[in-house]
């Protein structure tokens, strides 16, 4: 185990600067996801890391050594890569022992670590088999045991649930968490996913467009999000966001525009002193916008606003209304069992002490 550290790393290719000042404390056991849409420089980092890609500046550390100069054989790290990477001529055993086998290390030792980690993979019945004879999710366990037989430092993972239909993506993200809360080496994992980020990061590391944006365990990123773009990315759906005014009235101060009035809460209009009279961004997470028939618990009559069901979307456990008002159409989530339906009018309450107000301009995080 080993922690890794990146220091001020920029990549470059030619004109696109694909990772940009990335600096980064991972600590020893540690399970950090990079998270971030198609082409933000997740892969590049990965890699730079792996030693796949040389950086262009910076530096990075794998324990307490500089490994810039040092070639991937050598930074005692195992990758797991989204396509699985397996020698389709080989066997299960051979896939799993092949690095074993380069290293020199004895025969026994070698079949004693394979099949204890195939079982370990519940892949013990497999061995003779050829990747082609195999499922995605088996694939998926024999390119995982090939990092495992190696006990890295470090491991890697790029995308490694994305080739896998969704249930099995479910299982194997349970899987990969036990295989950490056991294993405990420190690994860095990267995907497009939020919810893969949210559900199995110790902490998620926010990207886009090469730099990032917030580092932070899954709950306080969801929750405090540092800027729209963040507040935007993690949750699904998506947070709300909607163009306001901050205007001042008998003491209070609300969130204004031609289909909303809402009055935000006492103890948050300390942070708005300088936005009075000035447009900001309104963001709503879809939970905190409920039907009023449907709210038991004391709220805010000024926290009330009027919409009318553009599209309902049942799901089950819940129920997902577009809504729309004036010009503006939000996603509430509601109680499955709630009775609209498309064209209904109703209204609709806010729970205002969960709102998060950006700046206009800068978009970062006002409160
Ligand atoms: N070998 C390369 N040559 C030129 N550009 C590259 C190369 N690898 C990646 N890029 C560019 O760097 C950016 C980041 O790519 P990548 O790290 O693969 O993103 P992600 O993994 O987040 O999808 C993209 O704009 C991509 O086109
Ligand atoms: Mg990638």
């Amino acid at each position: 185990m080993a922690k890794v550290r990146l220091k001020n790393v920029f990549k470059v290719f030619g004109k696109v600067e694909a990772v940009k000042n990335f600096n980064l404390d991972i600590g020893d056991g540690e399970f950090v996801i990079l998270v971030g849409p198609s082409g933000c420089g997740k892969t590049t980092t990965l890699r730079s890391i792996a030693g796949l890609e040389e950086v262009t500046s910076g530096e990075i550390y794998i324990g307490d050594r500089l490994v810039n100069d040092v070639p991937p054989k050598n930074r005692d790290i195992a990758m797991v890569f989204q396509n699985y990477a397996l020698y389709p001529h080989m066997n299960v055993y051979k896939n799993m022992s092949f690095g074993l086998r380069l290293r020199k290390i004895p025969r026994p030792e070698i079949d004693k670590i394979v099949r204890r980690t195939a079982d370990l993979l519940g892949i013990g019945e497999l061995l003779d088999r050829k990747p082609k004879e195999l499922s995605g999710g088996q694939r998926q366990r024999v390119a995982l045991g090939r990092a495992i037989v190696r006990d890295p430092h470090v491991f890697l993972f790029d995308e490694p649930l994305s080739n896998l239909d969704a249930k099995l993506r479910i299982t194997m993200r349970a899987e990969l968490l036990d295989l950490h809360q056991r294993l405990k080496t420190t690994s860095i994992y990267v995907t497009h996913d939020q919810l893969e980020a949210m559900t199995m990061a110790d902490r998620i590391v926010v990207m886009n467009e090469g730099i990032i944006q917030q580092v932070d365990i899954p709950q306080k990123v969801y929750d405090h999000p540092v800027n729209r773009y963040v507040a935007g990315f993690i949750g699904s759906p998506s947070m709300n966001f909607l163009p306001c005014k901050v205007v001042k009235g008998n003491g209070d101060l609300y969130a204004v525009n031609k289909s909303y009035r809402l009055r935000i809460p006492q103890d948050k209009t300390k942070f708005l002193t300088d936005y009075i009279g000035k447009e900001v961004i309104l963001g709503i997470r879809p939970e905190h916008i409920n039907a009023k028939d449907a709210v038991i618990r004391k709220y805010d009559p000024k926290s009330i606003f009027q919409a009318s069901i553009w599209v309902v979307e049942p799901l089950g456990s819940e129920k997902l209304a577009h809504i729309k008002s004036g010009k503006h159409i939000l996603v509430t989530r509601l109680d499955p069992h709630i009775d609209l339906k498309p064209g209904d009018e109703a209204e609709f309450v806010v729970k205002m002490d969960f709102i998060h107000i950006f700046d206009k301009e800068t978009e970062k995080t006002i409160f």
